[in-house]
């Protein structure tokens, strides 16, 4: 583990952003978010999209700061989606054993997952993250207004993650989930801003028993082994990750229940507010064989079987080996 500090996490509105002082520092933005702050000499603008989070870009960075002579007192910000947050991340992890860390995440899956809990990487030999530290951010801006401008797919995605969490320890988020889905439609800002601090204090309360993952921060993948392989089978953007994941919650809930773990009705409230937001949570049996193929191929396997987060209801959560048999049936045989 590379940092034990805690993350101040704040709100800002977009005008306090955009006036950030951060003159004599350093950023990372990338083609987006390039004019939500006023950028420092010397900062890097990254491509948008994921292959800009490679090793040879976070050399660049490393480059960079060590051309313009930064200190461990220094302060990087990564104002971005998660790529930005997790290779700026990396870097400030990286340069003289650590140096202080903002990040401002611009798209819902960075504030509500990305930026927070210190998991930093990029991607390396064909692996996603398959290089990184962990490394919390010493601060955490959340300025949910940006959200108002993501494109509709974007924010789905990042709905999903948010629902996740609602499944893993916040019950009245998921009432409000399904009691104001038009106004979580219409990214109502008020609304909005409670989703991400209610999602932000699940993830950190589970960050702060488990930063380097070696119990309970493994919950934070349910509806992901499923929803990885989909993702990985069906071919890249055919499916993005938070509507992969949205199927892969269905799968998950249904795995429970046949294996007599999850109570049926949680799971049927569960799939009913997937349909609600428009998830698609139909069952993909052509694609059986490679979905099961893809999730033995998953770096966190261990055992024969595979191993799935699955849920008795909400908040009560458990990882399972689960027999190939059980999982074809579920997947739709
Ligand atoms: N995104 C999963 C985690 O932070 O552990």
């Amino acid at each position: 583990m590379f940092g034990n500090h805690r993350t101040d996490v704040k709100s800002v509105d977009a005008e306090s952003l955009a006036g950030l002082g951060l003159d004599g520092q350093f950023a990372v933005a990338d083609t987006h978010t390039k004019d939500f702050v006023r950028l420092p000499r010397g900062s890097i603008v990254l491509q948008a999209g994921e292959a800009a989070k490679s090793w040879e870009n976070l050399r660049d960075i490393l480059e960079k700061m060590l051309e313009i002579d930064l200190t461990r007192g220094s302060w990087l910000s990564g104002i971005g989606g998660g790529v930005v947050c997790d290779i700026s991340a990396a870097a400030a992890s990286l340069y003289m054993r650590g140096l202080n860390l903002r990040l401002v995440p611009s798209s819902l899956v960075a504030m509500v997952d990305a930026a927070l809990g210190g998991k930093t990487g990029v991607n390396f030999g064909g692996y996603k993250n398959i290089v990184g530290t962990f490394y919390p951010a010493h601060e955490l801006l959340i300025c949910s207004s940006l959200l108002t401008s993501l494109p509709e797919r974007e924010y789905m995605s990042g709905l999903a993650e948010a629902i996740k969490t609602a499944l893993l320890g916040d019950p009245e988020l998921l009432t409000t989930m399904e009691d104001r889905s038009q106004d979580v439609a219409s990214r109502d800002p008020e609304l909005l801003e409670d989703i991400v601090w209610r999602c932000l204090e699940v993830k950190g309360g589970i960050v702060e028993r488990d930063l380097t993952e070696t119990g309970e921060r493994a919950y934070l993948n349910l509806g992901h082994t499923f929803g990885h392989a989909l993702e990985a089978v069906a071919g890249l953007g055919r499916w993005s990750h938070g509507e992969a994941v949205a199927w892969g919650l269905a799968r998950a809930m249904e795995l429970g229940v046949s294996l007599k773990i999850t109570d049926p009705a949680y799971a049927s409230r569960v799939i009913a507010l997937l349909e609600q937001y428009r998830y698609d949570t139909e069952r993909q049996p052509e694609l059986t064989s490679r979905i099961l193929a893809a999730m033995k191929k998953d770096k966190k396997r261990r055992g024969s079987g595979v191993r799935f987060v699955l849920q008795e209801t909400l908040g009560s959560t458990q990882v399972v080996e689960v027999d190939d048999d059980q999982v074809i049936q579920v997947l739709g045989g």
